[in-house]
């Protein structure tokens, strides 16, 4: 082991004299307490190390020991239903906070059957048999990435602890124990073969997600919204909503109240689709802002590389970060400390390169054991004072393919989600209209051009009814407006505290869709047959229409047939009036 004697502190940072090898990334222990660090600069005898714990009371003449490895987390099946803080250790103080029935940690002893047998070749990404966890579901006993070799011996059926080893195989350098658990570097991508195409998109249960801006299974999306606009309730809404096998929930430097929110609620929750405790599938990772920064700069690392051992497993994962502007202030900090040069908005240069890594290991991705698995990443960002042109939002823009901008107007009006239509945008969205079509809306990708022109001109047209009033708008945009209206109201807004609306099935998307657009037909021909715009601005159905998502539960769709019954025999009954003689 390698050591290095301190000799000057600055904050999370130190430099040391080293006395011995050194390499760049390594894991090192600092001081009598054996802090957490890793050495992020090799300057010739000297190292710098950033310092994951709290550095005060450390002083200059103290010791630093390598490691010799990076800085590295174990992945297993003990990370289900557990808090975390940044650096993947059990939260302590937490346990009070939480439900009664959580109070006890998770077990982190397990059932597993062996399904590998002696004497038998294994390579990495290979399962040596099922581990069963909480809720019955099955994970795979995996062979590290990097590992293959001949099976020396196998444990049988049992019950055994997730770090304990289950088989020892023969490998070219020498024999290897595999546990239920293994060690991975939290900065290296864990490998896969090959990545996959991507037509699904990852189901959010949000109507305007998943209709108008949907983002792709293994896809990346952005939520940049300025202070209070939801960024926090939406990424809530999509953990315990969206159609993930598992959630890793990264509260990354927010304010600990706001964390505490996710940490009282989440224990309690159930999963609404299948009514077991949702914990049971989540992970959450709470770095708040009180705690060190250079763990939080860590702690994002940690998250992936958690999401992406379960990918290895073949599941859908989704990862929600909230938020990654602070992760960046974070790396700001810590590289001001080193004195680095400072760039654009104090951040340091490879700001853009960090942002792409990280985004980079989102993928749906055919795994080393040949299994389909995937990680959606969804990060909030929080401009400051909501100014989209910042760093931060303008890098990650470059690298994500879907972008859920939060508009502070739409949020003042209590419009929620209040992701703005005509600055959000999903690049995939071409790829998803057969999908879309074997949900039974075969008219998706044209619908969805329909609203989002009506929202545009909407935008346009009420500028001008700003100066020359609502009514003097002629026939024809007054409709539109109309149009856009339902669009927004019935359709696009979608209340998380709504029992029946708080996720829409793909189906209940389709056929409110449906309803919606066929409004907007009817109204379109009746403005051609002559009917005067306040006529249809005073159509009863409007008012279901617009409460169609909050009064119509899952098992209710029919619901939605009547109401275009309703649509269809009020719009017949217009007639034009006779012109007067
Ligand atoms: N989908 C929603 N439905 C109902 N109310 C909402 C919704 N989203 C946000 N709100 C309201 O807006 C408030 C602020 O939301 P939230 O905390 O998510 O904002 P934020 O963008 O995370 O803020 P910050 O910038 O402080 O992190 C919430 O407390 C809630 O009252
Ligand atoms: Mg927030």
């Amino acid at each position: 082991m390698s050591r290095a004697i301190a000799v000057k502190l600055a904050g999370p940072v130190l430099r040391a004299r080293a006395e011995g090898p050194f390499q760049l990334r390594e894991s090192v222990r600092v001081g009598p307490d054996r802090l957490l660090g890793e050495v992020v600069r090799l300057d010739r005898d000297e190292i710098v190390v950033q310092v994951y714990e709290d550095t005060t009371g450390l002083r200059p003449g103290i010791e630093v020991v390598g490691e010799g490895a990076p800085l590295s987390i174990r992945v297993g099946p003990a990370l289900l239903g557990r808090i975390f803080d940044g650096l993947l250790r059990p939260l302590s103080g937490a346990p009070e906070r939480l439900a009664p029935g959580l109070r006890e940690a998770p077990p982190s002893r397990f059932a597993f059957t062996p399904t590998a047998v002696a004497g038998e070749p294994v390579a990495a990404g290979a399962s040596l048999g099922d581990i069963t966890v909480a809720g019955g579901r099955r994970l795979a006993a995996l062979v590290p990435p990097g590992v293959e070799g001949r099976l020396h011996d196998i444990r049988p059926e049992g019950e055994y602890g997730d770090d304990e080893p289950l088989a020892r195989l023969a490998t070219a350098g020498g024999e290897v124990a595999v546990a239920m658990s293994h060690a991975w570097p939290v900065r290296v991508p864990r490998p896969s073969r090959r990545r996959l195409a991507s037509v699904t998109p990852l189901v959010t249960g949000q109507r305007i997600l998943d209709s108008l801006f949907p983002v792709a299974l293994g896809g990346k999306a952005a939520i940049p919204g300025g202070f209070g606009t939801g960024k926090t309730v939406l990424l809530e809404t999509l953990a315990k909503g969206c159609a993930a096998d598992v959630i890793v929930y990264l509260g990354c430097g927010e304010r600990g109240n706001e964390m505490a929110g996710v940490l009282e609620e989440f224990p309690r929750l159930d999963d609404p689709r299948t009514g077991r405790p949702l914990m049971e599938r989540t992970v959450i990772i709470a770095n708040t802002s009180n705690m060190p920064v250079a763990a939080r700069e860590a702690s994002i690392y940690c998250a992936i590389t958690v999401a992406e051992y379960f990918r290895d497993q073949g599941l859908d994962v989704a990862l929600m970060a909230d938020s990654t502007s602070r992760w960046a202030e974070a790396l700001r900090e810590v590289s001001g400390r080193f004195g680095e040069l400072p760039g654009e908005g104090g951040y340091p240069a490879y700001l853009a390169s960090r942002i792409a890594d990280f985004y980079e290991r989102a993928a749906r991705v055919e795994t080393l054991g040949g299994r389909t698995g995937s990680v959606t990443v969804m990060g909030a960002i929080s401009p400051p004072s909501g100014d989209f042109s910042e760093p931060v939002t303008s890098h990650t823009k470059r690298f994500v393919r879907s972008y859920w901008a939060l508009d502070a107007k739409r949020a003042q009006a209590r419009f929620y989600p209040a992701v703005h239509p005509l600055q959000s945008y999903a690049e995939d969205s071409a790829a998803f209209a057969p999908w879309w079509s074997e949900q039974g809306n075969p008219n998706w990708l044209a619908l969805r051009r329909r609203f989002l022109t009506l929202l545009d001109e909407q935008s346009r047209l009420e500028r001008m009814a700003r100066i020359i009033g609502k009514d003097a708008l002629p026939a024809r945009q007054q409709v539109t407006l109309l149009c856009a209206d339902l669009v927004n109201e019935a359709f696009l807004r979608q209340s998380a505290f709504a029992p029946k609306d708080r996720l829409a099935s793909p189906a209940k998307q389709a056929a409110m869709m449906a309803v919606a657009g066929r409004f907007v037909e009817l109204a379109e021909s009746a403005l051609a047959r002559g009917i005067a715009p306040a006529r249809i601005a005073g159509l009863a159905c409007l008012r279901p229409l617009a409460r169609m998502g909050e009064d119509t539960g899952e098992d209710e769709l029919a619901r939605l047939d009547e109401l275009r019954g309703d649509l269809e025999s009020e719009f017949a009954a217009l007639v034009p009036e006779e012109a007067p003689a």
